[in-house]
């Protein structure tokens, strides 16, 4: 569950970028954010992550109170979050499985559990064979299959994606929005997307944000 009462978002003591901001995100709900470049997408989800921290209103995220003055459990929030990015993020210096269960590592899961649990998401996301390369031997669209592996492997109930697919060819884009398909209709997480192409016949249900000139409203 999110839930954003009046939110205002802003870095430093510039302007605001997002304003009175108010949204309600379900469990198990499917969620795209749009809007243009620079209209504050990736800031909203730095909000929700608990990396910026929100200037006025309420942001709840699972049973976390993100807008209480010095809050500071990033790493409480981030049990039940999971996190893709456009650029993939992976550790160049880490194998794919050791990328895989470094959430597991940071939550102090022992090793048994961690190893299992890579080896079950190397085979969902059809990776098993490169589980020892190193991210520059893959590809992008696998990178980003390894990313949303890293992100499902501590059991979150949501997903945050900011713009996923943003680098990846059509083939690749169509394989990540699969798993995130498979993700909330099959485990049941929630997942919120930024994109600027919801993707056609998506088949599942799901609610679209559009973030305009700093005010976020539900687009049809
Ligand atoms: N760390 C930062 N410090 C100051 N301003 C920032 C920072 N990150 C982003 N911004 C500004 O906030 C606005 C929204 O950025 P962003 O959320 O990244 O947009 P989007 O993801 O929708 O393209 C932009 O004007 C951008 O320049
Ligand atoms: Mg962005």
């Amino acid at each position: 569950m999110i839930l954003a009462r009046n939110i205002t978002l802003a870095y430093d003591n510039k302007r605001n970028i997002i304003e009175n901001g108010n949204f309600h995100i379900k469990p198990k709900e499917f969620i795209f954010i749009s809007g243009s470049s620079g209209s504050g997408k990736s800031t909203l989800l730095k909000s929700i992550y608990g990396e910026l921290a929100v200037r006025a209103g309420q942001l709840l995220v699972n049973k976390t109170d993100l807008s209480k003055k010095n809050y500071n459990n990033i790493l409480e929030l981030r049990k039940k979050l999971g996190i893709i990015f456009q650029d993939y993020k992976l550790i160049q210096e880490y194998t794919i499985e050791e990328n895989i269960m470094l959430p597991l590592k940071i939550l102090k899961y022992d090793s048994e559990t961690s190893q299992n649990q890579a080896k079950n998401l190397l085979k969902h996301v059809k990776l098993s064979h490169r589980a020892g390369a190193y991210p520059a031997e893959l590809s992008g669209g696998e990178q980003q299959r390894v990313a949303v592996a890293r992100a499902l492997s501590h059991n979150p109930n949501i997903i945050l994606a900011d713009e996923p697919t943003g680098n990846l060819d059509d083939y690749s884009a169509g394989i990540i929005w699969k798993l995130l398909r498979d993700a909330n209709e099959m485990l049941g997480i929630t997942v919120v997307v930024v994109t600027h192409k919801i993707p056609e016949n998506f088949g599942i249900k799901y609610r679209r944000f559009n973030i305009d000139d700093g005010v976020m409203y539900e687009a049809s």
